[in-house]
């Protein structure tokens, strides 16, 4: 399994790591240290936004793992998001001259050039997101992002961009995992070359969010799910030997969606990052498609009403 791609094209010359770091709920003054552990296990895919106020520690966590020389900034794939603004929410849209002084600011903060993939973090209403996406592509253009894309947009969202006359993104990362596995949505990218990248693939566990202030109430039913003994993801981790994480991790990467595993304890860092030395039989992904139920929970995909 060893000599199996590890990434994937995201745009001409440009790779995504399959394996990602997330850092969603990282704080800030907690962020340098996780992301400096995490490159030192092999993680060479950073993904963070503006909207987690943790840009500045994440940005000196990948200096602090620059700094041996060991590591060059190519090595590395760095992801941030716009956050767009919703005027729902009190607060002002982001314009095209905005989102350009957005991610200026955001590279500001990381310390560096230029980021591997920059996103647009939510859909909200669509005169902005047109103005939104024509920055990303004047920022590509600048090369002040390598590659571009979107978050939590569906199928009529893309399809405003391209009825606008407009390239298409590169990446659409979404809520993806054997519970969400949104199988028109994922054929749409498909066709359009648009690379799937995965968010909240361990929803399933009964650890996901788990620690105070974390906790989405509407997982508590899948929870007490997760725990039962004879759960799909228990039976195949004791099948192959690895953890349930492992197991909705190399789902992922086999459907061929970059992960995102965010995760503060060392240990689970390192079993997140163990996803090359096994693969899951044919049969086996056969009865994960069967666990299909809909959307996600993280964050609806069309229905931005929470932030994640
Ligand atoms: N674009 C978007 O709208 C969006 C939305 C959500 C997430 N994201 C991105 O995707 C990343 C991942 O999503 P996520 O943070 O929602 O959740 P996740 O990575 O699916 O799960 C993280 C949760 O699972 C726990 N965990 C991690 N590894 C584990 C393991 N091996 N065994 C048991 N529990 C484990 C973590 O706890 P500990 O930290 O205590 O280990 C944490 O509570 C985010 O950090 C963010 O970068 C993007």
């Amino acid at each position: 399994m060893n000599n199996e791609k590890q990434t994937r094209a995201v745009a001409p010359g440009v790779e995504i790591p399959y394996l990602g770091f997330g850092t969603y709920l990282i704080p800030d003054g907690e962020a340098a240290v996780a992301v400096r552990e995490a490159i030192g296990i092999g993680y060479r895919h950073i993904d963070t936004a503006e909207v987690y106020e943790n840009e500045a520690g994440v940005g000196a966590g990948i200096r602090q793992a620059l700094q041996g020389g060991a590591l060059a900034r190519g090595d590395l794939f760095v992801t941030t998001k716009l956050w767009p603004g919703n005027a729902a929410w009190g607060q002002a849209p982001k314009t095209t001259a905005s989102t350009i002084t957005s991610l200026d600011e955001s590279l500001a903060r990381l310390g560096l050039d230029y980021v591997d993939l920059y996103l647009i973090h939510a859909p909200f209403d669509r005169e902005q997101r047109l103005a939104q996406w024509r920055g990303l592509v004047t920022l590509r253009e600048q090369k002040k992002a390598r590659s571009i894309g979107v978050s939590n947009f569906n199928v009529t969202h893309l399809e405003e961009l391209k009825a606008a006359g407009l390239p298409l993104p590169q990446a659409n990362q979404v809520e993806l995992h054997p519970w969400s596995q949104k199988p028109q949505l994922v054929s749409y990218l498909d066709q359009h070359g648009i690379v799937p990248i995965a968010y909240s693939s361990l929803v399933p566990l009964s650890t996901w969010r788990s620690a105070p202030g974390h906790d989405s109430a509407k997982t508590d039913a899948m929870k007490s799910e997760s725990r039962r003994e004879d759960s799909p993801f228990k039976l195949l981790a004791r099948k192959y030997g690895v953890s349930e994480a492992q197991v909705l991790l190399r789902w992922a990467i086999q459907k061929g969606y970059p992960v995102l595993p965010k995760s503060i304890n060392p240990e689970r860092m390192r079993q997140n990052a163990d996803l090359f030395s096994f693969r899951i039989e044919a049969s086996d992904m056969a009865e994960l498609a069967k666990l299909d139920r809909g959307d996600g929970v993280a964050w609806p995909v069309g229905d931005p009403t929470r932030a994640a």
